[in-house]
């Protein structure tokens, strides 16, 4: 290995030691709501992880597990009631959601001013006119990790792989407005590879085991892993081959350890700030 290890749990424990001041300084409670519908397994393990990460930096955290058969309606109702809750200043729909419920239709029903997930058209279309309010979690993570290790995003070649509303669209958004020279690669971009290799910064957001080999890497180049991928044999890896991309690059994210660790950092920091901006 000759790339740096960019070590997201330890930075995620700074961000997350630094929010827990800022909430004792501030005088109040903030108050998070987790929405969980359904017992999809990796769901139910990010929804604790939240739940337990707010408790530990002084968020009251109110996680609401609803079962699969919830109606789009008692959702909907249930959102609405949160929006005029004043103890509560996040509110966080876990995605996916079962079938039958449009998720646009719940995100769009969540009051902005407390949409911590950042997913609200009304903050996407801040995020994407380059005033960023409540940001997605995970691209804003990946933003601090470039931060944190000295990464210039200023003039450097950015490509980021995936077009996800969660991560890809919003990732390629702070990169702009960072001053990166930005492209989208997805599922249809021709010779792939050849596009990773212009990249000074790789962010891999697609969800495929291991699909980004050492042959895509430019010599030197940050690579930033997204995925979290279960293999049949439990194995947990990202969307990049990290034994012989690590050989290549200059600095690089594990999966688990990397990004993961910031989005639930990020959340916290999201819900301070919302907590903020309405008190
Ligand atoms: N599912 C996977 N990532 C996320 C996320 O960042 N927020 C929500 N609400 N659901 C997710």
């Amino acid at each position: 290995m000759t790339a740096r290890l960019i070590d997201g749990k330890a930075v995620a424990a700074t961000l997350r030691a630094e929010v827990a001041a800022k909430v004792r300084a501030a005088g109040f409670t903030p108050g998070l709501a987790v929405i969980l519908v359904g017992g999809d397994p990796a769901s139910s393990v990010y929804v604790r992880t939240k739940d337990r990460a707010a408790r530990e930096a002084g968020i009251e955290a109110r996680t609401i597990r609803l079962p699969a058969e919830t109606t789009q309606s008692d959702l909907l109702g249930i959102i609405q009631a949160l929006n005029e809750d004043p103890a509560i200043d996040g509110i966080l729909v876990q995605l996916p959601l079962p079938r039958g419920i449009d998720a646009q239709a719940v995100i769009e029903a969540i009051d902005p001013a407390k949409d911590v997930d950042g997913f609200h058209p009304v903050n996407v279309g801040h995020l994407a006119s380059g005033r960023p309010t409540l940001v997605p979690c995970t691209p804003l993570g990946v933003m601090k990790l470039l931060r944190v290790m000295g990464i210039e995003t200023s003039g450097a070649r950015a490509v980021v792989l995936g077009r996800s509303a969660i991560v890809g669209r919003p990732m390629a958004s702070l990169l702009l407005t960072a001053d990166a020279t930005v492209t989208i690669a997805h599922s249809r971009t021709r010779d792939l590879p050849a596009e990773c290799r212009g990249a000074d910064i790789l962010v891999a957001a697609v969800g495929r085991p291991e699909m980004v080999r050492a042959d895509w890497i430019k010599p030197g180049a940050t690579v930033i892993d997204v995925g979290i991928n279960r293999l049949p044999d439990g194995r947990l890896v990202g969307d990049v081959a990290f034994e012989s991309c690590s050989a290549v690059a200059g600095a690089i994210t594990p999966v688990p350890g990397g990004v993961g660790p910031m989005t639930v950092a990020c959340l916290l920091e999201n819900t301070l700030t919302a907590a903020l901006r309405r008190r």
